[in-house]
């Protein structure tokens, strides 16, 4: 007999779909699998007001066949200069479902980020108020910080002092690489959760870096020892429900890649949940994947599940070498290897 798994149908807690081109050839693969997505804001030039995350949204929309049944949640790009009536408005109309937080020059199109949360105080103590999401790259940005250590480091400059400062603030810390994040995030209170990516969870840094470098492994937070990437699969595979699936899937060119200054990013959208469960099936934690997948994250947003489901079938997935964007190439996370178990509907 076949072996299944039906669960609920999950959500990405965190994603880029980009924008025009690419977003036409992108935006299906995270439709297929989510019912919902916290999409990402870094477009050139970022999604800053209420007026740009609403034609994002419709763009996104446009973006699929008509009657997708996919929900994309917006939002707000924080700046130095964010105003916090702005927040407050796009909240309460349904625009924004989130704040991000990137630290100014962290990663792909964060050159308009925060220089200084002391910055954005007014607008963080707002979000506390109205019970908005803070959705955080943890990662301080300055030269004398070893790259490898930039998130560590923040948790101590930045986010530790952030939640003592603002206790009701409700805090995603995204796309964590460390077992010191891993730590933090376990023993802070409920209102700070945390996202893993399916390539934190599969990747250390010599597959990165050994035996030649590899522009498909680099994404930011890059990669980190072993001994992160076997605590973020205990603590992903664990049952807790502060820590839930967001991709951070964030596709770049092949030749954006594959060249002199390789972009960071990997685009793992259309085999993210196949790209999980090897990984709860590996750790044997079946069990634990609607929690991670569909249940955590709906509870910490405070958003309702979804009702349908999604069925994943045990069988040969081969993973395409390259998939096609308009006239480029995208390469896609597992690119030419086969994973265990395939998406069914
Ligand atoms: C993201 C991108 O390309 O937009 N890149 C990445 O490596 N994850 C930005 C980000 O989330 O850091
Ligand atoms: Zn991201």
């Amino acid at each position: 007999m076949t072996k299944m798994i039906t669960i609920r149908r999950p959500d990405d807690w965190h994603v880029h779909l980009r924008d025009g081109a690419m977003l036409d050839s992108v935006a299906r693969y995270t439709a297929r699998q989510f019912a919902r997505a916290i999409v990402m804001p870094n477009l050139t030039p970022p999604v800053t007001s209420v007026e740009a995350a609403s034609a994002y949204r419709e763009r996104i929309m446009a973006a699929l066949p008509d009657g997708t049944p996919f929900t994309p949640l917006m939002t707000c790009y924080l700046t130095d200069n964010t105003d916090k009536e702005e927040v407050r408005r796009g909240f309460e109309a349904g625009v924004f479902t989130a704040a991000k937080l990137y630290p100014a020059g962290a990663t792909t199109n964060s050159d308009s980020g925060v220089t200084d949360v002391a910055n954005i105080r007014g607008v963080l103590e707002v979000m506390a108020e109205i019970g908005m999401v803070l959705c955080v790259h943890g990662e301080v940005t300055s030269d004398d910080i070893d790259i490898f250590d930039r998130e560590a480091v923040f948790i101590e400059q930045v986010l530790s002092p952030l939640i003592a400062d603002l206790p009701a603030l409700k805090v995603v810390f995204e796309h964590i690489t460390t077992q010191d994040a891993v730590r933090f995030v376990e023993s802070a209170p409920a209102n700070v959760a945390a996202t893993i990516t399916p390539q934190h969870l599969h990747l250390n840094r010599n597959a990165m870096l050994v035996g030649g470098m590899r522009p498909h492994a680099y994404c930011l937070p890059v990669a980190k020892r072993e001994l992160h990437r076997l605590a973020l699969r205990r603590a992903a595979t664990s049952g807790s429900p502060k820590f839930f699936l967001g991709t951070d899937s964030a596709p770049h060119t092949r030749d954006a890649k594959e060249s002199a200054c390789g972009c960071a990013g990997i685009f793992n959208a259309p085999f993210a949940l196949e790209s999980y469960l090897a990984v709860f099936e590996a750790e044997g934690a079946l069990e634990h994947f609607e929690g991670f997948a569909s249940l955590h994250g709906p509870a910490f947003y405070g958003l309702p599940v979804n009702e349908d489901t999604i069925t994943l079938e045990k069988r040969d997935c081969d993973v395409p070498e390259t998939i096609p964007a308009g006239r480029e190439d995208l390469v896609p996370f597992h690119a030419g290897q086969m994973l265990g178990w395939a998406f069914v509907a």
